[in-house]
């Protein structure tokens, strides 16, 4: 692949600049179908403090309100300039139903059991250690809550780990045993046309 093409597609790991501007606005849109359909999946209640990991351009944030009356939606992005549009693009709900900062999933800085539901679209790839992260995801969901991974690269061998620095692609079976290692129950793939995947799990 030609260099400015791969410049533009390694800027899904950590938008920055002028390219992950374009990436953020291109991602909102292009990851609707995945993302749509794999919250589809969720049996969403009222008034639901939820995270988006991962959060990009904020897009899933706003999904997120529409699903849940009374909710709160946090999200969480490790790119200043992914954290700057999911502000821009949630600016009517901001510091009162929608709240987003800068972090990763390494360490996430919430308290103990506070979320009924996390949400990760197509950011699984880039968490450094991801054993790790799912204990943090696990700790910062309330007992009996959901978490849910969304995925449309499914193979190791896929062209993407050519082209983005720093992924690596995990199949939903592997996603699957690190969330049933990482303690959680209820473990469910879902599959949809043309290669989408959400992992659906509970905290028991
Ligand atoms: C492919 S984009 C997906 C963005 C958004 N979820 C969507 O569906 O449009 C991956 C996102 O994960 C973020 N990310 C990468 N590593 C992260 C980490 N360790 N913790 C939190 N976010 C991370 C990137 O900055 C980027 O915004």
């Amino acid at each position: 692949m030609k260099k400015p093409m791969k410049s533009f597609f390694t800027q899904c790991a950590r938008p920055q600049g002028f390219l992950g501007r374009i990436m953020l606005r291109f991602m909102n849109f292009g990851h609707a179908p995945l993302t749509n359909w794999g919250l589809s999946l969720l049996d969403f209640q009222d008034k639901w403090t939820m995270l988006d990991i991962g959060c990009g351009g904020g897009a899933t944030l706003k999904r997120l309100l529409k699903r849940s009356e009374g909710a709160t939606v946090h999200g969480i992005d490790i790119s200043a300039e992914a954290v700057a549009k999911a502000k821009k693009v949630n600016a009517r709900a901001l510091g009162k139903q929608v709240f987003v900062i800068q972090g990763s999933a390494e360490k996430l800085p919430y308290p103990d059991a506070m979320f009924d539901l996390i949400t990760a679209v197509e950011t699984v790839y880039f968490w450094p250690d991801l054993p790790n992260c799912l204990q943090e995801v696990y700790r910062v969901l309330k007992p009996g809550g959901s978490f849910a991974i969304m995925v449309e690269v499914l193979d190791g061998t896929s062209i993407w780990t050519e082209i983005v620095d720093g992924m690596t692609v995990y199949s939903p079976d592997e996603l699957l045993t690190l969330l049933n290692s990482a303690g959680f129950t209820h473990t469910v793939i879902h599959r949809k046309k043309p290669s989408y995947a959400t992992i659906t799990c509970r905290k028991p």
